[in-house]
């Protein structure tokens, strides 16, 4: 071999190389981009690692603040339950339920679903007493399926955005607690839903998979915590505003100011949770 040709074969060597390299870190990238792209609040990471400074603008705390703590719809708004949270005096676990006509759940013949009870019962209570038919759920008492009074009927399970294990927990999809309780065709006259955080899962999974169980809804009661996360506060306002355009309007909201919920954000005290009710227009 002459020495020329050397040459050449180890330029060529490491020409091949620089490619190998070069490859290989594009389908590093891919991979990155689609794992991340993949899971939900990790896609919102990813949104602000490309930059989409526009975006940030309008989905300020401020802005967020002003629509959350926004209401209106409702003339005839009663709270069920309640009761004073430990040593406070302020009440927790009371639920705001519009009772306008045709929104309004129908006594003798109404249907409510409670997620999230905590072994504090006096929604639930307040709701048979009025005359529904009360289906409660919570994964985390360390309780069996069983009757509660009359007409509430608790099951162990909680809800989430799959049907399997997660953190420990057994959950259901909204769509497989309906099918197990013989509820996917009817109208669910109010939606409880108290769950720490999990409500994430819920939304995504029924407003990607399952929208038209959302048309029978006629009222949905939740807390919702955005805490101070950037990317949970995104996320459940671009959750919100889907609700939205399928005809829930905000029709009550409050801050929950149970320590140490409560701060101060532009001089104003704001939370880390609220309680919202939404109310489906189409059923007025
Ligand atoms: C929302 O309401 C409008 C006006 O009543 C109606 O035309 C539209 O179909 C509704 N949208 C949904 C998703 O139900
Ligand atoms: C908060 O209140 C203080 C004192 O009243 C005032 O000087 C300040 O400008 C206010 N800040 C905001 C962001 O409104």
């Amino acid at each position: 071999m002459s020495i020329n040709s050397e040459v050449l074969n180890s330029k060529v060597r490491r020409l091949s190389a620089l490619l190998v390299l070069l490859v290989a870190l594009n389908i590093f990238t891919i991979i990155f981009v689609f794992v991340i792209g993949k899971s939900g609040l990790h896609f919102e990471l990813a949104r602000q690692f490309f930059g989409n400074s526009n975006r940030e603008l309008i989905m300020s705390w401020h802005n967020f603040f002003e629509y959350i703590e926004g209401a209106a719809g409702c003339t005839n708004l009663k709270i069920f339950g309640g009761q004073l949270y430990r040593n406070t005096n302020m009440i927790d676990g009371n639920k705001a339920v519009c009772l306008d006509e045709n929104i309004a759940p129908t006594p003798g013949a109404c249907t409510v679903l409670s997620f999230g009870i905590n072994n504090e019962w006096s929604f639930d209570d307040a709701m048979e007493e009025y005359g529904c038919k009360v289906f409660a759920f919570d994964p985390t008492m360390q309780q069996p399926a069983h009757t509660r009074g009359r007409d509430i009927h608790f099951q162990p399970w909680g809800l989430g955005g799959i049907t399997g294990i997660k953190n420990k927990i057994p959950v259901l999809t909204y769509r497989d607690i309906l099918k197990k309780i013989r509820k996917e065709d009817s109208i669910i006259d109010y939606l409880k839903i108290d769950i720490e955080g999990f409500e994430l899962d819920f939304f995504e999974n029924v407003l990607d998979e399952d929208v038209e169980l959302l048309a029978n809804i006629k009222q949905i009661g939740m807390e919702i915590h955005p805490g101070r996360s950037v990317a949970f506060r995104n996320k459940i306002w671009s959750q919100i505003r889907q609700l939205r355009s399928l005809n829930f309007s905000q029709t009550y909201s409050q801050p929950n100011l149970i320590p140490p919920n409560a701060y101060k954000f532009e001089n104003k005290t704001v939370s880390n949770c609220y309680e919202i009710l939404w109310c489906n227009e189409n059923f007025r």
